[in-house]
């Protein structure tokens, strides 16, 4: 049984949902500028919920959630990236606590989603500490302004996703040095939001949000187990072990080590990384990894395309492959929902934090139906089974206090476009055409409406 405050919610980030990409004193941010392909939507109007978030707030309290993440971009509250408070984005973003508030919907709020301001960008990004002085200045901002309207923070989304699968989410690639330069830098960054979220408001909780998908070994061969723990390592856990134990990783650090990498904790960054830890846990779960060594001959680019096995690769150490036991989406992803459990259970045993399941979905084609209706079973099937999932970690007491699907509204996906749609809500536009961008919801909206009523799926739902 989930816990009768089980927070029932649905997310957004900013630059995939608001578009008015240059109102307001918006400046550009590294997705403004990045290369896209054409043929696909790019963020300058995305979903339009900057002009529409009262409509989309009203249509999520209909289905009875009672929490919405977001992202308030940085290049709307500090276009400069560093000193001049924009009043129109605190005005603005105000206004949608406000809505939120009087709807009933607790905000939870990303305080950067991808999106530096392209101006640090230019001037290193966060390969250089200044950005980590600029990030604290501007979260200082936000917890000023917005601390008695926000209960719940995250800091910095899936920064372990953002450094690995840096080309496709970034469109640059890091050098290996720089890429674990940047890793330094935004844990420390962190380490500020959560010591400047305590100070400025100790009534409210943070939380890191990382993409914590457990590592499977291709077989039981010896060296494919080490290859899964030192993806492990990197991909997972020394993410969380440096904001909740204030550690570096030590399979991580013996990793960076082998690969010509000296990390360790500066002498004047000790107090704030030992003092400074989170209230919970956000997680974004999609699918599980499943890795094996790689074999001579196999070299390939090294990297890793977000959550597709087959592309993750790093010379020496592992390369992904597609578990032959998993179904597989539209778009190339596996699904694995006994892995969200397997991942719950195994963050809870390391870290013993409430856990809010910050993002989980299914990319799809879905179809407008000439009577505006979407039949998303497909959605449903994979929700449903996730939830079965978490309620089972919950029976095994992984304290998981919330969830908060991918997406309320349809979004334009980090790379694939419109095309590839993740809502709760259908939003009637293609990648070039802006058509209506009307709100329709889908058969998994009122699904999840009744879900929410239930406060959790029946145990013999359909599943994937
Ligand atoms: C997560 C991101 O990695 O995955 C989201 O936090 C993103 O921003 C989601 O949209 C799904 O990825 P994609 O590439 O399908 O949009």
């Amino acid at each position: 049984m989930l816990p009768a405050n089980f927070l029932w919610g649905a997310s957004l980030s900013a630059h995939q949902t608001e578009g008015a990409a240059t109102e307001d004193g918006k400046s550009q941010s590294v997705q403004d500028v990045r290369q896209r392909n054409p043929k696909i939507a790019d963020f300058s109007v995305a979903a339009d919920h900057y002009h529409r978030y009262a409509e989309d707030i009203n249509l999520l309290a209909k289905a009875g959630i009672k929490a919405l993440r977001i992202s308030i971009p940085w290049t709307r509250i500090i276009p400069d990236g560093l000193d001049d408070v924009n009043p129109l984005a605190i005005k603005h973003y105000h206004q949608v606590f406000n809505e939120m508030h009087n709807q009933g919907i607790e905000p939870m709020v990303t305080t950067y989603h991808f999106d530096l301001p392209q101006v640090l960008q230019e001037q290193g990004g966060w390969i250089k500490q200044s950005t980590v002085t600029a990030y604290e200045k501007y979260v200082k901002v936000l917890f000023q302004e917005f601390g008695s309207e926000v209960k719940y923070w995250l800091t910095i989304n899936e920064p372990n996703v953002m450094l690995l699968a840096d080309r496709k989410i970034l469109g640059f690639s890091y050098t290996h040095q720089e890429r674990y330069q940047a890793f330094y830098n935004l844990m420390i960054a962190e380490k500020k939001a959560f010591q400047a979220c305590h100070q400025l408001c100790p009534q409210a909780q943070i939380g890191p949000v990382p993409n914590i998908s457990y590592v499977y070994p291709g077989s039981a061969k010896p060296q494919d187990i080490r290859a899964a723990e030192y993806f492990n390592a990197i991909r997972n856990w020394a993410y969380l072990d440096f904001s909740v134990r204030g550690i570096i990783n030590p399979i991580f650090q013996n990793y960076l080590h082998q690969t010509g990498i000296d990390l360790k904790i500066k002498a004047e960054d000790e107090e704030l990384v030992q003092q400074n830890f989170p209230d919970f846990l956000g997680m974004n779960y999609y699918t599980s990894v499943t890795v094996e060594y790689p074999k001579a001959g196999q070299n390939r680019t090294s990297g890793m395309s977000d959550q597709q096995s087959e592309d993750v690769y790093e010379k020496g150490f592992y390369k992904g492959l597609t578990n032959p036991y998993l179904s597989k989406n539209d778009f190339n992803w596996t699904v694995d929902p006994l892995g969200l459990q397997t991942t719950l259970e195994v963050v809870n045993d390391r870290y013993h934090l409430p856990i809010y399941i910050t993002e989980n979905g299914l990319g799809a084609y879905d179809e407008l139906t000439a009577d505006y209706q979407v039949h998303d079973d497909y959605r449903i099937n994979y929700l449903s089974a996730h939830l079965q999932s978490i309620q089972q970690a919950v029976d095994a007491g992984v304290p998981v206090q919330g969830y908060l699907p991918w997406s309320a509204i349809d979004l334009v996906s980090v790379h694939e476009g419109m095309k590839k749609r993740y809502g709760l809500i259908y939003v009637d536009r293609t990648e070039q055409d802006l058509k209506t961008l009307a709100r329709y919801p889908k058969d998994s909206y009122f699904w999840y409406q009744q879900v929410i009523k239930n406060n959790g799926v029946n145990k013999d739902a359909k599943t994937v």
